[in-house]
């Protein structure tokens, strides 16, 4: 039977503006879905997908009395990271996408995307989802609507935004969304009317994960997994969301949020960037081994900040949710994560265990005797290959970490003090350096680099340059946003928070980690604070500034002297060497590329031969 799409009932909820059900009915038109069905955001709705999703073997319930309402999804082994080579920015002209971007003109895309997209939902439901980015009705906060043939996807983006009829009530009251259409690229029917039967990881081989910051619109095609599938996160609150910033004076970054009391009870907002599986949300969750000092959970991976009245920057968690690294979580690394997803968790791409739990790498120091792998074969430690994907992941909200801010969720958002750059750097880069003002920090940002993980596809461990951990993440010109980042500086002026880079990642010549990192981060954290109130003089070094050592916090910790030296000692032909790779790396970007920049690198230059 072939579907005749005039027949489709939209049914829309009253609520519904005109714009909105016309678009639903435009995109129903092109992907040919059997039904339509308007996410309400309920808990009924939820357990009815997931019931759905069980009968369909797309998910397997856990054990209730082990992990009750948890959920364990399997994606195909082609499906299971972000896919950057297949991430467009459609801009109108090429050089507003910029060198590090994968540009496609509009037209062009367009045509491609109608052609991929027509009757691509044939058999499905096509789910409408109306959702938040950030507090409901917040003053940062945007809106959007989902279309998905995905049921994962709907009961993922209902961790991590805020979905369904509150959301659709504002969409009508303000008239402002963003529209993302989502399809996984396996309809069941084709045009001739053919069936066939569903997997349990629908996707597609052919992937299209598009930007149109003009227009401001995301299509999304082939895939089911999380930054390429779930539209709120890295595609809105990020490529479109920066976009949106730099228009409207503020920043949409890849950054935690933590709040932090000293001993003497002052309170402190700490953002930091780190590029993807490099810490964010292990530092979000901070167990600070500092007497007296205590961390919260504001965000785990994305911030929006902007100049609040009194001058000083606010920022705001858009998500509701953690869409977190499952490996190397574990009651040593992170027990404030492991202990959130006691319950109501969905688990992608784990090992499932004979008593219906699951595990992964780095979990427990021994490994279970017999596991299913995350492909659903049979797994023991004699295997060669690992149980969890090294890119598995946990999707559970927010709320459900002990360590969660009572003020999260405030729609004002928290005021910023300082700033962190970090990433994974073997050599160079001292545990702790602070900007010698913002246009350095802006400098340090724009040439963090770091060793390549498994949250994107490509060979893991290599060396690359990840500006402000925003690389797969600018919805424009790199070279505009770091021009953008030197002018929110001036305006916020002595009020901008201070910047620091910091590196937990360095290794000596047998490449042993030299820091305990993890709790122990909150020693060089909690230097960086006494900076911000000048309670601490530094010494000058070639990324920044640096303590004295005797001024960093080691009570208590087993690290020797020597150690201690080589976590800021700098090898000035290493930086000799690094600075020309900087300088090739900021022509790219050709007459884009700010001045400052280079003012910047002069100047570092000059550091490095007066060393
Ligand atoms: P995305 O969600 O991909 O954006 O990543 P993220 O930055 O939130 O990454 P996450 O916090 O989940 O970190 C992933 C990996 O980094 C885990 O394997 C951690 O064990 C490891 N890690 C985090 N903090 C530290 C640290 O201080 N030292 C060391 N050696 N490893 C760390
Ligand atoms: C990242 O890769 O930075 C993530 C995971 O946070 S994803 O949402 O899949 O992009
Ligand atoms: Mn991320």
């Amino acid at each position: 039977m072939s579907v005749n799409v005039d027949t489709i009932p939209t049914n829309a909820p009253a609520e519904a503006p005109e714009d909105l059900v016309a678009w639903v009915e435009e995109i129903a038109a092109l992907t040919k879905p059997a039904s339509i069905y308007w996410c309400d955001g309920s808990v009924e709705e939820r357990d009815r997908l997931y019931g759905e999703m069980v009968a369909a073997g797309t998910l397997i319930p856990l054990n209730p009395e082990l992990r009750p309402g948890s959920y364990l999804a399997r994606s195909k082994p082609s499906d299971v990271a972000r896919v950057e080579s297949r991430t467009f920015i459609c801009s109108e002209r090429e050089i507003d996408a910029g060198p590090t971007n994968n540009w496609r003109a509009p037209d062009e895309m367009r045509a491609t995307l109608n052609e991929v997209f027509d009757g691509s939902m044939r058999g499905r439901t096509m789910y409408v989802i109306p959702f938040s980015m950030g507090p409901l009705g917040g003053t940062i906060s945007r809106l959007g609507v989902e279309v998905s043939d995905s049921p994962y996807v709907v009961v993922n983006m209902r961790i991590m935004t805020r979905i369904g009829t509150p959301a659709l009530e504002l969409i009508a009251e303000t008239g402002d969304w963003v529209p993302a259409v989502h399809s996984v690229g396996y309809p069941l029917v084709d045009a001739d009317g053919n069936e066939r039967p569903d997997t349990t990881w629908p996707c597609n081989d052919d992937k299209y994960i598009c930007h149109f910051p003009e227009t401001r619109e995301i299509w999304s095609y082939g895939s089911g997994y999380g930054g390429n599938a779930l539209l709120g996160k890295k595609c809105y609150a990020l490529r479109i969301a920066s976009v949106l910033a730099r228009d409207e004076g503020w920043l949409a970054e890849h950054m935690l949020i933590l709040k932090i009391t000293g001993p003497s009870g002052r309170v402190y907002h700490v953002t930091g960037a780190f590029p993807s599986a490099c810490g964010k949300t292990n530092l979000a969750m901070l167990r600070p081994t500092v007497p007296g000092m205590k961390a919260e959970t504001i965000g785990d991976d994305i911030a929006w900040m902007r100049p609040g009245p009194d001058g000083r920057l606010y920022a705001i968690n858009p998500e509701a949710g953690f869409f977190g690294v499952a490996p190397g979580t574990s009651l040593k690394t992170n027990p404030t994560a492991l202990q959130s997803l006691d319950h109501d968790t969905i688990f992608t791409n784990v090992a499932l265990t004979p008593d219906g739990d699951i595990w992964w790498e780095g979990m427990t120091d021994e490994k279970p005797a017999h596991l299913v792998d995350w492909q659903g074969n049979d797994w023991t430690p004699a295997s060669t290959t690992p149980a969890a994907h090294p890119n598995s992941r946990f999707t559970v909200r927010a709320d459900q970490a002990s360590s969660i801010a009572d003020n999260w969720d405030d729609p004002a958002g928290v005021p910023i003090d300082v700033i962190l750059f970090g990433g994974r750097r073997a050599t160079n880069i001292p545990l702790i350096s602070e900007a010698y003002d913002w246009e350095h920090g802006v400098f340090v940002g724009a040439t963090v680099a770091s060793e390549q993980t498994a949250a994107a596809e490509g060979a893991v461990g290599s060396l690359r340059r990840d500006p402000f951990a925003m690389l797969p993440f600018c919805g424009y010109n790199m070279a505009d946003y770091w021009s953008h980042w030197l002018e929110v500086g001036k305006a916020l002026g002595d009020k901008a928070p201070k910047i620091f880079q910091v590196n937990w990642f360095r290794k000596d010549d047998d490449g042993r980690f030299l820091w305990p990192g993890f709790g122990d981060n909150s020693r060089p954290i909690e230097w960086a604070l006494r900076r911000v109130y000048g309670e601490v003089e530094a010494r000058d070094g070639i990324s920044g500034r640096i303590p004295i050592l005797d001024d960093l916090d080691t009570d208590g910790l087993d690290i020797d002297e020597a150690t201690l030296v080589k976590l800021f000692s700098y090898d000035t032909e290493a930086w000799s060497a690094e600075a020309d790779v900087t300088e090739d790396y900021f022509r790219q970007f050709g007459e884009q590329a700010p001045s400052e920049l280079f003012g910047q690198l002069d100047q570092l230059r000059q550091r490095i031969a007066d060393a």
